[in-house]
C-alpha cells in the first residue's frame, strides 16, 4: 500500500551544526506569520539574530514572541515593501539595532484567488507591487549596502511553482512569482562577483494557522489535501525553514541562481492523461461573468 513520503524529524531538530549562524543577522520579510515565521525560527535556532519587516503591529509582535521564545535576538520594524523609502529606513533601523543583515529572505507576498476577467487593475497592481516589486526593492537595498561595504551576503526569494506552470485563479501572483524566479537568475550573475548569492525557494502546499481568509477558503474548496499530493501529505513549515538555512549556510555557498522546490513533487504532472477541465469560475463557485 502507498504510504507517501515519511514525516520529517520533529520541530527543534537541525541538520546544520548548532551555532552555524552565530554572529549573523538574518532579515526575513513577513516573518510575523506562517512560513516566514517558520523560516526565521530555523535561523534563530542556529544562532542568528533575526530582523522582521512587515506592515501590521500584531504580526510583528507575534514574530518577535516566536523568536524570543527560542532565546534569540530579534528586532522588528514596520515596513511596507512596496515603498523603497520605507525599506531604506527599515534597513537603517535594523543595521543600527543588530548590524547589517548577512542574509535576506524575501518571503512577504500578496495573493488572493480571483478569475482573471474579474480582477480589477488595482487588484493586479497590488499583488504585483508587493510580490515582485517589493522583492526587488529589498534585494536591491541589501546588495547596495554590501557592495559599498565590500562584504558577502545571501538572498533567498520565496517563490511559487506556478511560476513555471501558470496558476489558474492566480494570474497576478503567478506572473509576479515568474518574475521573482527570473530575477533570481539575473541578480545571481550581476552580484556573484561581489560575493552575493541569490537563490529562490519554492514551497509546495504548506497550510498553516496564519493563512489569510482568502487563501484558506480556496484551500477549503479542495476536499482532501493530503491525497492530492504525490507525497500523500502536505509540507511541514519547518521543512521549508531547513531548506532556507541550508541555502544560506557556508555549506550551500556555491549554490547561486538556483530555485529549490520543496513540494514533494506536487508541481509535476501526475496522471497519464489530463483531468477534465473545469473553468475557474465553476471551481470558485461563481456564476457567469457579468461586466460591472
Ligand atoms: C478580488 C480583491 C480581493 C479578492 C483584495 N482585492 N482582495 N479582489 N478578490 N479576494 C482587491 C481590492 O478590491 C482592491 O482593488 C485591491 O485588491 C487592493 O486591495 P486592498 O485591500 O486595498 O489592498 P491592501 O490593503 O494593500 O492588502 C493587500 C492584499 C491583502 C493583498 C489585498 O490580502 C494582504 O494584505 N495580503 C497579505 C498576505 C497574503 O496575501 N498572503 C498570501 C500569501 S500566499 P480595488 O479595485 O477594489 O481598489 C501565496 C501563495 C499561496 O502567495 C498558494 C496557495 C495555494
Ligand atoms: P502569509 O502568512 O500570508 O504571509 C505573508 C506575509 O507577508 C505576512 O506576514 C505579511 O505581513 C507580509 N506582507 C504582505 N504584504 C506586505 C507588504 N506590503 N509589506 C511588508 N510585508 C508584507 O503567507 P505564507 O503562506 O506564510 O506565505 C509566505 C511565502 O510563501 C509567500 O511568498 C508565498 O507566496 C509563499 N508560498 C506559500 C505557500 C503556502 O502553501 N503557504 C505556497 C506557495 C508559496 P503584514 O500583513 O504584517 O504586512
Amino acid at each position: 500500500m502507498a504510504k507517501g513520503i515519511p514525516e520529517p524529524p520533529p520541530i527543534g531538530e537541525t541538520a546544520l551544526r548548532p551555532g552555524t549562524f552565530d554572529g549573523q543577522v538574518v532579515l526575513v520579510t513577513g516573518a510575523g506569520t506562517g512560513l516566514g515565521k517558520a523560516i526565521a525560527s530555523e535561523f534563530a535556532r542556529l544562532g542568528a539574530a533575526i530582523a522582521i519587516l512587515s506592515r501590521k503591529a500584531e504580526h510583528l509582535e507575534a514574530g518577535q514572541a516566536a523568536i524570543e521564545a527560542l532565546g534569540a535576538r530579534v528586532f522588528t520594524t514596520a515596513c511596507d515593501i512596496r515603498e523603497p523609502d520605507q525599506i531604506r529606513a527599515a534597513f537603517d533601523a535594523v543595521t543600527e539595532a543588530l548590524g547589517l543583515p548577512n542574509v535576506l529572505v524575501n518571503n512577504a507576498a500578496a495573493n488572493f484567488p480571483v478569475p482573471a476577467e474579474d480582477m480589477s487593475p488595482n487588484a493586479w497592481r497590488t499583488v504585483v507591487d508587493i510580490t515582485l516589486n517589493g522583492t526587488f526593492f529589498c534585494a536591491r537595498e541589501l546588495a547596495r549596502r554590501h557592495l559599498e561595504a565590500g562584504t558577502p551576503a545571501s538572498i533567498i526569494n520565496v517563490g511559487a511553482s506556478y511560476a513555471w506552470t501558470g496558476g489558474p485563479g492566480f494570474a497576478h501572483s503567478a506572473a509576479a512569482k515568474a518574475g521573482v524566479k527570473n530575477m533570481v537568475e539575473t541578480l545571481a550573475v550581476e552580484w556573484g562577483p561581489y560575493g552575493i548569492q541569490v537563490n529562490g525557494l519554492v514551497p509546495g502546499l504548506f497550510p498553516h494557522e496564519d493563512m489569510t481568509a482568502d487563501i484558506r477558503s480556496n484551500l477549503d474548496r479542495t476536499h482532501d489535501k493530503d491525497p492530492c499530493q504525490p507525497a500523500l501529505r502536505v509540507g511541514r513549515p519547518r521543512e521549508l525553514g531547513w531548506a532556507a538555512t541550508f541555502l544560506a549556510s557556508p555549506y550551500g555557498r556555491f549554490i547561486s541562481g538556483h530555485t529549490l522546490v520543496v513540494d514533494g513533487a506536487n508541481w509535476q504532472r501526475r496522471s497519464m492523461t489530463n483531468p477534465t477541465v473545469v473553468p475557474i469560475r465553476e471551481q470558485m463557485g461563481k456564476g457567469p461573468f457579468e461586466a460591472k
